[in-house]
């Protein structure tokens, strides 16, 4: 009997020393929680969201306006919770707020968790924030549209990327849903839904739309690649679909690309359907047709550009595109030339983007950046966003913008950014690019915190 009590106590003792020794150790490393995005976001405040750490019994939750918390939100400095959520209320409406967490039990304090950002609905009321992009850029002598591309379903009254649009944002092209297949279904048959949801998203909020694109060989619906009527019939339902298209929008969208990347990287026409069923003088027929319907509606003012990607870094394809555009001012038909600038955080240099620009600054055309993306990771050389690529991408933002900001006022229009978050970016899609791997291409981050990409852009202002 005595030997079973010893057995049972030793057994006691040592379960006791295992839990705190367990307790102890579980103390020592207390885990960092990991923040997550925030749930019912409203006009003044949301609920804060964290992961369960084990051995905790608490956790100290931090709100403030600024992404450093140099200051807190009243009540919310370490505040206490026991749960994994937090409503946080007493905020402003149309403000960005950043919140993090840490763990805490008997002993221990854990690390800092990630920081999550987050923008109340409604309107703030407060005078425009310095370090929104259009604020800035609209105190500049000579201001432009700052640009972003943009998803119809994205366009959700109050959303953080609807407030995020309406306070930073001064132009959208649509992403997709203005291309000829997504809206021409059939000869003479349109969906223009999507499409009219991001024009009248732009109309009803000041807020620029350029029109993105009429012709583009990787945006024909099947029926038109499929059509088999004679070539002349063919050039009639381009001609049908953009004067239809102008003609709906005329008014309310400020500027259309025409013909989308005509040119091929070997510096000669692409050799696309368009080419083939219309002949070499078909981008011209497109402009013409373009504006005769903007005329024929009253649209004088519709500015029409010419869009293409790579011409700064290949210069074949730079000297074949300045001849279209050449061939398309003789007709004063072209007032803008689109540098998509799908750029890298290495290249295309300074000295070759300026040599690009300033043939087009020469030729008195305004001048796009309408797709500006830079990625970090173009080899797949990095599995996480080091700093130092981090940094180089703020530069690579900063030196773009700069060069934009100076130009002649007469050739400025529009920079824009082709997506808000990273995780929106085409990149990791394309098949063209064949690169799968995270970039990290944008100006803010998959919780809607802006980066050091958004900071580069602002510095570019100076
Ligand atoms: O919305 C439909 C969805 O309903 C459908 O179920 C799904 C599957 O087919 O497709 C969805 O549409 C996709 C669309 O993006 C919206 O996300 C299309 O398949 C997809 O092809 C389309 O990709 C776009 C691509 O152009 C082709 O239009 C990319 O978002 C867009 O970033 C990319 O942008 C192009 C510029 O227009 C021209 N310059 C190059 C640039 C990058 O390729």
């Amino acid at each position: 009997m005595k030997i079973k009590f010893l057995l049972m106590l030793t057994s006691f003792v040592f379960f006791l020393n295992a839990c705190s020794k367990d307790g102890n150790e579980a103390a020592a490393n207390l885990e960092t929680p990991v923040a997550n995005a925030p749930k019912e976001v409203n006009d003044n405040g949301f609920k804060a969201k964290w992961n369960y750490v084990s051995q905790s019994k608490s956790y100290l939750l931090d709100v403030s306006t600024t992404e450093n918390f140099a200051a807190f939100v009243p009540n919310y400095n370490a505040k206490e919770v026991t749960d994994l959520n937090e409503v946080v209320v007493g905020l402003t409406g149309g403000t960005q707020y950043y919140y993090r967490v840490r763990a805490k039990n008997e002993t221990q304090i854990s690390d800092y968790s990630n920081v999550i950002s987050v923008v109340t609905t409604g309107s703030s009321g407060i005078p425009e924030d310095p370090t929104f992009l259009k604020v800035k850029t609209n105190k500049l002598a000579n201001p432009f549209f700052v640009g972003m591309a943009v998803k119809a379903s994205q366009l959700t009254g109050g959303s953080p990327y609807d407030i995020i649009l309406k306070n930073e944002f001064s132009s959208i092209s649509a992403e997709y849903e203005m291309k000829m297949d997504p809206i021409s279904t059939a000869s003479g048959v349109y969906n223009w839904t999507a499409a009219d949801k991001i024009v009248t998203y732009g109309n009803s909020n000041g807020i620029n739309v350029h029109g993105h694109a009429l012709v583009w060989h990787n945006a024909v619906p099947a029926w038109l690649k499929d059509f088999s009527g004679t070539d002349a019939e063919f050039a009639l339902e381009v001609k049908k679909y953009i004067t239809a298209v102008v003609t709906h929008y005329a008014g309310k969208v400020k500027s259309w690309d025409v013909v989308n990347e005509a040119v091929d990287d070997n510096g000669s026409m692409r050799n696309t359907l368009f080419l083939n069923r219309m002949g070499p003088n078909y981008i011209k027929d497109c402009f013409q047709w373009a504006r005769n319907a903007a005329n024929a509606a009253g649209d004088t003012n519709l500015l029409l550009f010419y869009n293409d990607y790579a011409t700064s870094t290949n210069m074949a394809k730079q000297d074949k595109v300045f001849s279209i555009v050449d061939d398309l001012k003789a007709g004063n038909l072209i007032d803008g030339l689109g540098f998509q600038m799908h750029n890298k955080y290495l290249t295309p240099t300074k000295a070759q983007i300026e040599t690009d620009i300033n043939r087009a600054v020469a030729k008195g055309l305004k001048i796009h950046v309408s797709e500006l993306d830079i990625q970090v990771n173009p080899s797949n050389d990095i599995s996480t966003f080091t700093n130092e690529r981090r940094l180089a991408q703020k530069e690579k933002y900063k030196e773009m913008v700069q060069l934009y900001n100076a130009l002649p006022a007469a050739n400025k229009y529009a920079l824009t950014i082709w997506g808000m978050r990273d995780n929106d970016s085409w990149i990791p899609y394309s098949t063209e690019l064949n690169h799968t791997g995270n970039d990290w291409p944008l100006l803010y981050d998959s919780n809607f915190a802006v980066k050091s990409s958004h900071t580069g852009f602002l510095e570019g202002l100076d």
